[in-house]
C-alpha cells in the first residue's frame, strides 16, 4: 500500500488543530493460528503484524493498545507465546481480553499475570484520562459470552472504586445487531450486564467490543459502543441469516480512539485497503476530485 502523500505546508482556511489528549488503539479478533495456515483464505498471523506495524508507524502516540479477545483461533498456547512476543516489542502496554476461541487456562498459563479476582481475565489498566477496564466474557464450550454474578459483583465494586471515566474492553456484544446467528453468541447475560453498569453509567465513556467481526456502533443505557472489524477475516450483515454467518472480502481493520474528558471519537482504519489515499493537493487529488471540494 502506498503511503498518503503529506499535506501541504502551512495551515488551510477553516482548518484548526483539533488534537485530543488520549489516543488509545483497539485491535479485535486478530484468530492467530498455527504458522502457514490461513482463515478465509487470509494469513491471521501476517495480518496481525502489518496491522501492528501499520498502527505503529501511524499511530504510535497511542498510549495504549487493547485487543478485545479471539487472540488465538483455536486457543493453543503456541498462539498465545508468539503473541507474547510480538506485544513484548512495542512501545505501549497491551491490554488483552479473552474471547470464545480462546482457552482461558491455556492464556494464563502464558500470561498469568493477567488472572483476577475469581481467575478470570478481568481488571483495570490506568489511561492518562481516567482507566479501562477489561472484562471476561469466556465460557467453556460455548461460543457465546458470559457474565455470572461472581464477574458483575467485580465490575460493580470495581465501577464503584473508580471515580471515572471508564472505558470498558469485552470480546462479546452485549446488545443484539439483530442478524440470528451472531446474536445466538452474544452476551448471553446482557440484562444481568446492563444492570450491572447501570449505577455508573453516568461515569463509564465508552463500550469497546469486538466478536462480530463488523463495524458496530450503538448505546447500551446510554452508554456508547463500538467494535471494529477485525484484523484478519470479515463479516458481513446479513440480516435475513438464519442459521449460518457471512463472511467478505472487506479490508481488514482496527480501531483508533481518540477521547478528553468529555468525549470520545473512533476510527475505523482499514489498513488492509488496497487502492489509492489521495492527499488533498496532490495531482492524483485534483484529476480525482471532479466537483471540487470548496471549503
Ligand atoms: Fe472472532
Ligand atoms: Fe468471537
Amino acid at each position: 500500500m502506498r503511503p498518503a502523500r503529506p499535506l501541504p505546508a502551512g495551515p488551510r482556511p477553516g482548518c484548526q488543530n483539533k488534537t485530543l489528549p488520549m489516543k488509545l488503539l483497539h485491535f479485535t479478533d486478530i484468530h492467530l493460528t498455527t504458522p502457514g495456515q490461513t482463515i478465509a483464505d487470509r494469513d491471521p498471523n501476517a495480518n496481525f503484524d502489518r496491522a501492528l506495524a501499520h498502527a505503529m508507524e501511524a499511530q504510535s502516540d497511542a498510549e495504549a493498545l487493547f485487543i478485545t479477545g479471539d487472540l488465538s483461533d483455536w486457543g493453543e498456547e503456541d498462539d498465545y507465546r508468539r503473541l507474547k512476543v510480538r506485544i513484548g516489542k512495542l512501545p505501549m502496554p497491551v491490554h488483552l481480553a479473552i474471547g470464545n476461541h480462546d482457552d482461558r487456562a491455556t492464556f494464563l498459563r502464558v500470561f498469568p499475570e493477567l488472572a483476577g479476582e475469581g481467575g478470570f481475565v478481568h481488571y483495570t489498566a490506568p489511561l492518562s484520562l481516567g482507566h479501562a477496564v477489561v472484562l471476561d466474557t469466556w465460557g467453556p464450550e460455548t461460543h457465546a459470552g458470559h457474565f455470572c454474578a461472581a464477574r458483575a459483583a467485580w465490575l460493580d465494586r470495581t465501577l464503584a472504586a473508580l471515580p471515572g471515566p471508564v472505558w470498558l474492553f469485552l470480546h462479546h456484544n452485549p446488545v443484539p445487531v439483530g442478524i440470528g446467528p451472531i446474536d445466538e453468541i452474544m452476551l448471553l447475560d446482557a440484562e444481568r450486564f446492563a444492570t450491572t453498569l447501570a449505577p455508573h453509567a453516568g461515569r463509564i465513556a465508552h463500550i469497546f467490543h469486538g466478536h462480530c467481526h463488523l463495524p458496530l456502533a450503538g448505546s447500551l443505557l446510554g452508554i456508547p459502543f463500538s467494535a471494529p472489524r477485525g484484523t484478519n477475516h470479515q463479516g458481513w450483515p446479513d440480516f435475513g441469516a438464519e442459521r449460518l454467518l457471512s463472511g467478505s472480502d472487506l479490508p481488514e481493520a482496527y480501531g483508533v480512539v481518540l477521547a478528553s474528558p468529555r468525549s470520545t471519537m473512533v476510527h475505523m482504519v482499514e489498513y488492509g485497503y488496497q487502492g489509492e489515499i489521495r492527499s488533498e493537493g496532490s495531482p492524483d487529488y485534483a484529476a480525482w476530485d471532479k466537483l471540487t471540494m470548496i471549503r
